[in-house]
């Protein structure tokens, strides 16, 4: 296959955890390194594509050839990546928080002297990819990551058919050497066609070898 089949198309991703903030000093985060993200956006800029970056909350370098947006919440990520559309591939690899406070408050929320905990409220954030899925202005690739603890091709299945997307990239989360923060990982995709299993390996091979599968869908 060329390496170059991605040449010329605009490829969209979406990296790293979302921090949702609960006062001036405190946030809801997740463990994502954005580390894959990042790896496919470099790979995807060498491969000759016009690749923006929508990036959570990371200290990772900005891949070379790369158009990168900084955001920090999960409204802040679905407003710039769908604000980056129309694009040919969206690939989601961002771990968008599900939940944010329903409030930000003012001020740093103080401990009150005579009661025990504290309640935070949380509503749904929106679903970025399910929204890329059905815009008006639908990539024709959208492929989305899942993050698992358990029954991985089970969960994946579920989540292709349910935000309507082609491609799902499993990956199993809180086993050590593979998943969030760890450079190595294993990932599982799965299409309406059957199931590619990458690696293990490192974030930067086996992005390659996703792109690889992404590239040959396209032709
Ligand atoms: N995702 C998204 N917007 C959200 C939540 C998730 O775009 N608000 C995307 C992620 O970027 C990833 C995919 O959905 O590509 C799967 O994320 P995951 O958290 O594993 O799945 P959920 O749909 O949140 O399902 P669950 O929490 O039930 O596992």
């Amino acid at each position: 296959m060329s390496r170059d089949a991605l040449a010329g198309l605009r490829v969209l991703v979406s990296a790293g955890p979302t921090f949702e903030d609960i006062d001036p000093v405190r946030f809801i985060g997740n463990r994502s390194s954005g580390k894959m993200g990042f790896a496919i956006a470099a790979a995807a800029a060498r491969r000759g594509a016009g690749t923006v970056l929508v990036a959570g909350p990371v200290t990772l370098d900005t891949p070379a050839g790369v158009d990168r947006r900084d955001v920090r919440s999960a409204a802040q990520m679905h407003a710039a990546v769908l604000g980056a559309l129309p694009a040919d591939v969206y690939i989601g690899a961002a771990a968008v928080a599900d939940f944010t406070p329903a409030e930000v408050a003012e001020g740093k929320i103080k401990k009150q002297p005579g009661s025990g905990g504290l309640t935070l409220e949380l509503v749904r954030t929106a679903d970025i990819l399910a929204d890329v899925a059905s815009h008006a202005l639908r990539p024709r690739l959208v492929l989305g990551f899942a993050a698992e603890t358990a029954d991985l091709e089970a969960n994946a299945q579920d989540k292709l058919r349910r935000k309507r997307v082609d491609m799902i990239a499993g990956n199993c989360v809180g086993v050590a050497g593979s998943g969030f923060e760890a450079d190595d990982n294993t990932l599982h995709v799965f299409d309406a066609t059957g199931s590619h299993v990458l690696g293990p390996g490192p974030k930067t091979g086996l992005a390659e070898a996703l792109l690889d599968l992404v590239a040959a869908r396209l032709q």
